[in-house]
Order: C-alpha cells, then sequence, then structure tokens
C-alpha cells in the first residue's frame, strides 16, 4: 500500500481490547484508515512513535467507542491492515476470566494454547469464498519465540511495579505462563456447568475475541501473541455469584493503568531487539506447504 511505501518501519502491531483503547508514552503521528478487501478494520489505526523513535501501529478491536460486539469484530480487516502497513507481529491485549484458583483477577496471562468454542459464525479464513483450499499449521496458535520472550518483560515490569499501579491494593499481580484460553462466542457469560467443564477440558481463562485473530494472523504469516489481564472468576466457584459485567469493567478500570504501562514497556524493548533479531519473524513462511495442490 502507499502507506508502507511512506511508512516502512511500523514492525509491531497491538490490538487492544476493553479497556486498553489507548497507549501511554506514544506520540501520535497520524490516523490511517485502510480499506481492505475485507472492510475497514474496527477502527481507524494510529500509527504512534516511541520515546526511542520507532514505530508501533494501534488498532481499538471493539472500536474506538467499544460499540463492535466480540462476534462483529472485523477481523480480517483487521489483520489485513496491519498487514498492509508492513507490520511483522501483532501484540494483542484482552479481558478474560479466570477457570483456575492462582490466576487471581488483576493478575497477567500469557497463554500458548487455545480451545474454540466459538460458534462457527465469525469469518475466520482468509481463503473463505476463493478457489484456493488451505489448511494452516494451528498447532502451536501463539508464535511461541516471540510469547517466551515477552514471559520475561511482563514478569520483569509487573516486579517492578509502584503499588499505586495495582488493580487489588497491596496485592502485586503476577504473571502465568504456559496456560491455556478458552474463546467462548458470547456475547452471554458461560453457565456454571460450562465453566466447570472447561476446567475439566485443562481451560485456565477465557475470553471472546482471541479467535479467529491468532487464526487470521497465522494465516497471514505474522507473529500473534497474546498478553491477557485477568477481571474475574467466571462462573465455576460454588458459593461465589458467577461473573458479570459490571465486575470485568470495574477490574479493567482497576487495572488500566498497569496495562498501559505493561504495554509501553514490551513495546520498547520489543522494537529494540527486532531491530537486531528475529524475534518478529518467526511465522513468515508458516502457510508453506498450507494450500493444497489442484489436481
Ligand atoms: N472476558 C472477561 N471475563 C470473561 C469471562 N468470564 N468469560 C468470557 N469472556 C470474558
Amino acid at each position: 500500500s502507499p502507506d508502507s511505501r511512506s511508512n516502512p518501519i511500523v514492525l509491531v502491531g497491538v490490538i487492544g481490547g476493553s479497556g486498553l483503547y489507548h497507549l501511554d508514552n506514544l506520540t501520535l503521528l497520524k490516523h490511517v484508515n485502510p480499506e481492505t478487501p475485507w472492510g475497514f478494520p474496527s477502527s481507524p489505526i494510529a500509527i504512534c512513535t516511541l520515546p526511542s523513535g520507532t514505530k508501533v501501529a494501534f488498532l481499538a478491536r471493539h472500536g474506538p467507542g467499544h460499540t463492535i460486539s466480540p462476534s462483529t469484530v472485523p477481523s480480517r480487516a483487521n489483520i489485513a491492515a496491519l498487514k498492509s502497513l508492513g507490520v511483522r507481529a501483532i501484540l494483542a491485549f484482552s479481558a478474560v476470566g479466570s477457570l483456575r484458583e492462582e490466576c487471581a483477577p488483576g493478575d497477567f496471562v500469557l497463554p500458548t494454547q487455545i480451545i474454540d468454542r466459538t460458534k462457527g459464525i465469525r469469518p475466520s479464513s482468509f481463503f473463505d469464498g476463493t478457489s484456493v483450499v488451505a489448511h494452516a499449521g494451528f498447532g502451536d496458535p501463539f508464535a511461541n519465540r516471540l510469547v517466551r520472550w515477552l514471559e520475561g518483560r511482563v514478569k520483569k515490569v509487573l516486579e517492578a511495579a509502584s503499588e499505586d499501579e495495582f488493580a487489588v491494593a497491596g496485592v502485586r499481580p503476577k504473571t502465568h505462563t504456559d496456560k491455556c484460553i478458552v474463546c467462548m462466542e458470547g456475547p452471554q457469560f458461560s453457565t456454571r456447568a460450562e465453566s466447570k467443564m472447561y476446567r475439566q477440558w485443562g481451560g485456565d481463562v477465557i475470553n471472546m475475541s482471541v479467535l479467529p485473530e491468532a487464526k487470521l494472523a497465522r494465516e497471514a504469516e505474522l507473529g500473534y501473541a497474546l498478553i491477557a489481564t485477568v477481571t474475574d472468576y467466571d462462573s465455576w466457584r460454588e458459593n461465589e455469584h458467577p461473573v458479570t459485567a459490571a465486575e470485568v469493567f470495574k477490574t479493567l478500570h482497576a487495572n488500566a493503568k498497569l496495562s498501559r504501562h505493561v504495554a509501553a514497556a514490551v513495546l520498547e524493548d520489543l522494537n529494540a531487539e527486532a531491530a537486531q533479531g528475529d524475534l518478529l519473524t518467526e511465522e513468515i513462511g508458516a502457510m508453506k506447504f498450507s494450500i493444497m495442490p489442484r489436481s
């Protein structure tokens, strides 16, 4: 696109979830709103510079005023628009419910696995409606090298965070790794029975947004990692009230400052790292051998 020629160095795209509609420490250069073959993205994309001068592209998944439900996020347009800017990897943020006692509200989770409980109503392949039959490898749904690198960075930021950033007063948030995220359709939350079933399946956290985003990033050969913030205990705890939207937004609000701090710190480091190594390129070639030959 013309934009990727005039701004060639936007290596990292950020998709902000509920509660993360803008980032700290960034200077806005301009907004772009590329029309893709799948329509316009959820929001105009903010091209911003970090204090070091490197650029990131920020997109609000649910739209600038949170008007797009998880089932209707235009994920194909979002991923295609970020790719058209020259982005190589995406850091996605999302609020999640916890299916485990140890993942407490306010904590951060970097999942490495996904269970798909969406209902098949979200367009989830760039090849739909074409004559190309493609089967992307999705056994490891996240860019694991990027995830491993992020684990260390997020831990460091949380260990150094000041008390006034904690979502729960006096409780330093933890980082959880190697977790499995269940992606449900919504918009209603799970029943108690479903919530218990997801625990038996091995789910650790739950959201409504990681799919089809992660699948489309793989088809686009972009690295994709999720930084999830726990907002609630979902509905599996026997003597506790089940999750409500009010609870989710209350924790999100309490956590907003720290989420933005984590995002800013990680992005600064990631760009420095990316300039030297190949941390952002691990998915290039991911679709090789995924397209079925015509007989
Ligand atoms: N997002 C935040 N909390 C959630 C929950 N309990 N279930 C599904 N999505 C969520």
